[in-house]
């Protein structure tokens, strides 16, 4: 573990020397059943990356068999069910063990074999995170959906990977509600003809449909034992799928490999979040995400800490649900979403005051920039001015962190990512594709593999090069614009294709937002570029406001002199729409299209609405703009 900003500095230039020798010594701490031939072989513009060449390993063997040994009765999981007075379950590396080996042999009985892709629409309960390891352990591919996605989502997925088998639930839990997965999971089958069996577990006892694919899950584990053999994997076969969205409509589905990615998730979990042996490390994400993959499932359990689990939302049964169950579990290190500090934000600060939050060590964020506020009211009203923020950058496509402070380690600046990790070598580029140096503002691009990068997309490279190797031969290309300060801190400004141009000039609509966000009435916005007559494109600005009820003009006014004073005249939003939500992911990002599409009146192309966290917004908006 790298324990000072003089050894983080060392470890940096030693990747960066020599990146062959540096990640095959963090690699040689690992389990391998025969070791890799080569490092590292890559070529950015057929594109192909390689790591750890001819190795031989199975993943499982890394976060489960190696820790018995040393640590067999310490929990692995603590999952924390959505009802507070439900039944908390622990479960050490020993019994995670047993039961990720009898459900992969539950699998292997049902016909599952390695390279089949096995699609898994599970809620957050721990035999979720067994199945991703069960599938893991045979060599199968797992493709985990977001349990909140629609039948239509789902088999679009299920299709596109050709899955031959399904694992889902009758129900889930969230909140006061119970979704029927298994319903879902039925009319998604309708229409997908590759899957032949489906398990299912038992979770909320509610009434299902039987058909002739169908099996309980708990039947089918009373039939095996729970000896079972990891498969050997190469280094480089696939993993997992995991889909994200593109700016078309169709999902690109992602593909991980064995080796890299567990190096690399391993590495960045141990460095970023500083774990030590008896801590309790929170993750508040679903592993329907990339967040719950790397840094729920894999990356904790590879270095053999406690992983919580949460089956639950933040808002249930009261808006002080986080903290009750960081007090419960004495939770030392936190994982979450800047939408969720903005939703928590907004209630009185006597939610979290009354909780007993001293068991808190570390706080992190992931998965959009964090505004000031929001990061401000982080450190003070949960950290206490105690906790070091990590503010991490990466996406499905990484893999794992790439851009982030080490907690306590490394020096943070709020609403920035700070520096790469060692291994990353980000570079800033301009509009025709030259690295800026020093400070500035640009696209953020890298320019050498480290180890959990995405191979591919499944069933279509081409995609995959054109997505992010085209725009810039020579280098990865993630989207997103970044600034540098004078000391190399990157803050990430948001994605770069959402740049509007208007009457010529180029503007980027996070900084519009963020200046929005300086109004003390605003909670949250998002800024659209729509088509107009004289200036080529108008923006749009979408605005939540804390009270529904205040003088719109009066805001309104103040919006528009706020942007002018801190960006120019010329950012001035055409339109400022008052609205209650923001149509919103699954994962908490705004869905830019849809409110580009509505901003320009295109309401017959919004696309599948149904996947939206809140879909009624897009109607409350229509009505607004007519
Ligand atoms: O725009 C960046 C934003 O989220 C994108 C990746 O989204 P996804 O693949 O869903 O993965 C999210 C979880 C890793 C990025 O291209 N993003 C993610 N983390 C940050 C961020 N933007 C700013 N700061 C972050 N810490």
């Amino acid at each position: 573990m790298i324990k000072s900003l003089s050894e983080f500095k060392q470890a940096k230039v030693q990747a960066e020397e020599n990146p062959g020798g540096f990640w095959s010594e963090v690699a040689r701490e690992f389990h391998w059943k025969s070791p890799w031939k080569q490092t590292l072989d890559y070529d950015f513009s057929i594109p192909e990356v390689k790591w750890f060449i001819g190795g031989k390993l199975n993943i499982t063997e890394n976060c489960l068999d190696r820790h018995l040994a040393t640590q067999p009765n310490k929990t692995a999981i603590l999952f924390e069910p959505n009802d507070p007075t439900g039944e908390v379950q622990r479960l050490t590396y020993k019994e995670l063990h047993t039961r990720v080996c009898q459900t992969a042999n539950m699998l292997r009985a049902n016909g599952a074999k390695k390279g089949d892709r096995i699609c898994i629409y599970m809620p957050m309960v721990p035999e979720l995170a067994i199945a991703v390891l069960a599938c893991a352990r045979i060599g199968a591919i797992h493709s985990v959906v977001f349990a909140g996605f629609s039948a239509t989502a789902l088999a679009a997925r299920i299709n596109d990977a050709s899955c031959s088998m399904l694992l889902t639930a009758d129900g889930g839990f969230r909140g006061a509600k119970t979704i029927a997965l298994k319903e879902i999971a039925d009319e998604a089958l309708n229409s997908c003809s590759t899957v032949n069996c489906c398990l299912v577990l038992q979770r909320t006892q509610q009434e299902v449909q039987w058909n002739f694919i169908d099996k309980w899950w708990h039947e089918e584990l009373e039939k095996v034992d729970d000896n079972c053999s990891a498969e050997v994997m190469d280094s480089e076969d696939p993993l997992f799928i995991l889909y994200t969205s593109g700016s078309t409509g169709k999902p690109k589905g992602m593909v991980h490999t064995c080796g890299g990615y567990m190096v690399y998730t391993a590495y960045t979990f141990k460095n970023v979040f500083q774990c030590q042996p008896n801590d309790v490390y929170w993750c508040t994400a679903d592993i329907g995400w990339i967040t719950g993959h790397s840094y729920i499932v894999y990356g904790p359990l590879a270095n053999g800490s406690t992983t919580v689990m949460f089956e639950g939302v933040p808002s249930y049964p009261a808006l002080d649900r986080f903290w009750e169950v960081c007090a419960k579990h004495k939770i030392t290190h936190f994982y979450t979403a800047p939408t969720a500090i903005r939703a928590l934000e907004k209630h009185p600060t006597s939610l979290v005051e009354k909780h007993d939050l001293s068991s808190l060590k570390v706080l992190g964020s992931v998965g959009e920039p964090i505004n000031a506020e929001a990061w401000h009211w982080y450190d003070e009203h949960v950290g206490k001015h105690n906790c070091p923020i990590v503010d991490t950058w990466w996406q499905t496509e990484t893999g794992g962190i790439l851009i982030s402070s080490l907690a306590g380690v490394t020096p943070q600046k709020p609403t920035f990512a700070t520096l790469p990790l060692p291994g990353v070598q980000t570079v800033l580029l301009n509009n025709e594709g030259d690295e800026i140096e020093g400070e500035g503002e640009g696209i953020l691009a890298i320019k050498h593999p480290w180890p959990s990068i995405a191979r591919t997309i499944w069933g279509d490279h081409e995609r995959y090069k054109n997505v992010y190797f085209s725009a810039y031969p020579g280098y990865y290309f993630p989207g997103d614009g970044a600034l540098r300060d004078a000391d190399g801190n990157y803050r990430i400004t948001g994605r770069v294709d959402d740049v509007v141009i208007v009457s010529g000039h180029n503007l980027g609509t996070a900084p519009i937002e963020n200046a929005i966000n300086e109004h003390p009435e605003v909670v949250e916005s998002a800024v659209v570029g729509f088509p107009h007559d004289i200036k080529g494109n108008a923006l749009c600005a979408y605005v939540i406001v804390r009270d529904m009820g205040v003088d719109s003009i009066s805001i309104e006014k103040e919006i528009r002199e706020e942007v002018a004073k801190t960006i120019g005249p010329i950012a001035k939003p055409d339109r400022i729409l008052i609205v209650s939500g923001l149509p919103k992911t699954r994962s908490g990002k705004i869905m830019r299209r849809i409110l580009r599409k509505l901003a320009a009146g295109e309401y017959d192309q919004l696309g599948d609405i149904s996947t939206l966290l809140n879909p009624e917004v897009v109607e409350e908006i229509k009505r607004q703009n007519s």
